[in-house]
């Protein structure tokens, strides 16, 4: 077996073509369109630019000097126009653009004609602060609406908005502050989380004694928490935005503005700010969340469980959605308060068409049990997706059964922050779908896979995934750090953006991906991928989460460890242990076998749901531990740590 691909061990054989009733009445049936856009890329691209509303047409579609792209080059345009008034002009005010639920229970219907008036008042309210086009504004918010209000309320001056996930910690805001010298910061004095306010506003106080370039800090009400307001520094935002005038002039930005800066964390410590543009931006994400989720904007009630504090937000909660004329679903809180069946309960009662989640919740879901789906009449959903981590083919046969009833496709969407839109899915009326595979390259997307030296390794074969083609919504660059930007995506393999993952193509060509390449291990020369481990793991019935990482071994390279959540009312014993072991043998190969096996009662993971691997790994290894800040329950980690170190071997 050469050293340079990534071995293909864990076939899946399923197939699901587009189901009868969903292909006669999608968006796309036909397969030509990729063809279409494979003949001619950039002027499929320029013919879904033209969907949006430009003040001034460009004159080039496309200036690619490796690794510097510009797209739609002279053309001018404004974001939130696209997103608000165009729609409202063409006599769709009275649309919902957004269903928000609080936590506790408490809900706004805001439609197109109130979201223009809420982010013109907010953009004259930062107008006021002395925010100006090109301006840095730093937003760390609860999923509350005033969220996408200050967004777009940044898109529609020519602001820069730099969003920070509310969980992050104030050192964490701080150093995103800093970097891109943000002028404002927007945040709220708490939000509802799991059934109690969780503040905001003091960290933000702490963050703040070391960010020289914030001037004003704007204060939304919504915990109703004590906070402390500094003079002449402080604002709340029902005393400032409120009594603001409730139209406000789109500045007329080029294609190649920059939107915004969303900051994602790299092999190294230092975040990386991601700089994303307008026009190619905005082109790719409506396309995506057009045809990806065969979105019909006058019937459809669209629900993205995303935070808007990642990428999966700023792109389908608000971009994408708001340019289509979508009705969404915005939920404030945690799938499992005050019940196990929040999310089913909200798409009974919102009669949510599409659901977008990510695998991570799916598998709490089957944790949690079927009883809590199947209470609610979930007929309203025609479609399902996942995002953000390969879905392991049990959670997609749960997901497609429980959820989806038979009935739904399910689009399993791989992209990046800094891909910016989705790169590989599945056209859901046209695209047969296999479960734990993206399947391909959308429309206008060229990617492949290569071995270490950057040779194509041919179908089937796996390797890197690389994108050999620049895409509209591509990353600009990293703020401030040009050198990392080439050093990190550009350099690996010359002239191709190294996306970082692993992947592979079956014979049929379809794609899957196989996480991280740092997740890639090699045991005794043999290289295998974790998410392999796990979805053998995963495949076992008593088995509800599993994580694998390589530890290092003197005698094969790595070993694996596996980290094993078991479904409520099995037995975790010695037992099952050896069981599971010798499943993961008969699933995959003898060299899969994990070398050791932990039960936990959770996985320690980033707020944004991704297991911490590297955390696992220095478990395992028994290294100091890292930066744990990003966990959502910080306990977890000792108590694994204590366990394994106790002669789990
Ligand atoms: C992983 C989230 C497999 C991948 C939009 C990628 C996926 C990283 C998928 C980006 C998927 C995302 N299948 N893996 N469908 N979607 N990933 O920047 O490792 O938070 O590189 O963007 O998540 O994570 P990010």
């Amino acid at each position: 077996m050469a050293s340079d691909a990534i071995e293909d061990l864990l076939q899946e054989g399923r197939t699901f073509p587009p189901p009868d009733a969903f292909k006669r009445a999608a968006l796309q049936t036909s397969a030509d369109i990729y063809d279409e856009a494979h003949a001619d890329r950039e002027g499929f691209w320029a013919r879904e630019a033209a969907e949006l509303d430009w003040f001034e047409e460009w004159d080039t579609i496309l200036e690619w000097d490796a690794p510097h792209a510009k797209w739609f080059v002279g053309g001018k345009l404004n974001v939130s126009y696209n997103c608000l008034d165009r729609h409202i002009e063409a006599g769709h005010g009275d649309q919902v653009a957004f269903h928000w639920e609080g936590e506790p229970g408490d809900t706004r219907t805001i439609t197109y004609t109130d979201l223009l008036a809420d982010v013109s008042r907010a953009a004259n309210g930062l107008k006021a602060l002395g925010v100006e086009k090109g301006d840095r504004v730093a937003v760390y918010m609860p999923m509350i609406p005033e969220l996408p209000v200050i967004m777009l309320a940044c898109a529609r001056i020519g602001a820069v908005h730099s969003v920070v996930f509310g969980g992050f910690s104030a050192a964490a805001l701080r150093d995103r502050i800093n970097d891109s010298d943000c002028k404002v910061l927007v945040t709220a004095d708490g939000g509802y989380r799991r059934g109690s306010v969780a503040p905001l506003k003091p960290a933000c106080d702490e963050a703040l004694e070391d960010t020289p370039s914030i001037e004003k800090v704007l204060v939304v009400k919504r915990g109703d928490n004590d906070v402390e307001m500094v003079a002449g520094r402080d604002l709340w935002w029902h005393e400032h935005v409120d009594s603001q005038d409730a139209t406000c002039e789109p500045e007329s930005m080029d294609a190649e503005d920059l939107l915004y800066l969303l900051y994602t964390s790299g092999t190294t410590g230092k975040p990386k700010g991601i700089m994303h543009t307008t026009g190619g931006y905005l082109t790719q994400v409506a396309f995506t969340h057009r045809y990806v989720f065969d979105l019909k904007p006058d019937t459809d009630v669209y629900w993205c469980a995303a935070d808007i504090g990642w990428v999966t937000g700023h792109s389908y909660i608000v971009y994408g959605p708001l340019a289509n004329r979508a009705t969404s679903v915005m939920y404030e809180g945690v799938p499992n308060h005050p019940e196990e069946d929040r999310f089913w309960d909200i798409i009974e009662r919102y009669q949510v068409t599409q659901l977008y989640t990510a695998p991570t919740a799916i598998r709490a879901f089957m944790k949690w049990g079927d009883e809590h789906p199947a209470k609610h009449d979930l007929t309203s959903l025609r479609l399902l997706g996942t995002v953000g981590e390969p879905i392991n083919p049990e959670a997609w046969i749960w997901y497609h059964q429980q959820i989806g009833g038979e009935r739904c496709p399910i689009v399993d969407t791989w992209w990046q922050t800094e891909t910016g839109g989705m790169m590989i899915a599945p056209l859901p009326g046209a695209t047969t779908t296999k479960p734990g595979s993206a399947t391909f390259p959308l429309p206008g997307i060229s990617a492949t896979i290569v071995d270490d030296k950057g040779e194509e390794v041919g179908v089937p074969g796996g390797g890197y995934l690389v994108l050999d083609q620049p895409w509209p919504s591509m990353l600009r660059g990293i703020w401030g750090d040009e050198q990392r930007f080439k050093d990190t995506y550009w350099s690996r393999f010359e002239g191709r953006y190294f996306a970082g993952d692993g992947a592979k193509r079956d014979a049929d060509g379809y794609y899957w991906l196989l996480g991280r390449v740092d997740d890639v291990m090699n045991v005794s020369g043999h290289r295998l991928s974790t998410t392999e481990v796990e979805s053998a793991l995963v495949s076992h019935p008593s088995v509800a989460e599993a994580a694998v990482i390589g530890r290092a071994d003197a005698q094969t390279g790595q070993a694996i460890a596996a980290f094993v959540t078991v479904r409520g009312g099995i037995e975790a014993d010695e037992a099952l242990a050896t069981e599971l072991r010798n499943h993961v043998a008969t699933m995959i190969s003898p060299i899969a076998k994990p070398a050791s096996l932990l039960f936990t009662a959770d996985l320690p993971k980033t707020r944004s749901g991704k297991i911490m691997r590297r955390l696992l790994k220095d478990i395992a290894e028994d290294k100091a531990l890292g930066d744990t800040t990003t966990l959502a329950d910080a306990s977890i980690v000792d108590s694994i740590k204590d366990r394994y170190l106790s002669g789990n071997d």
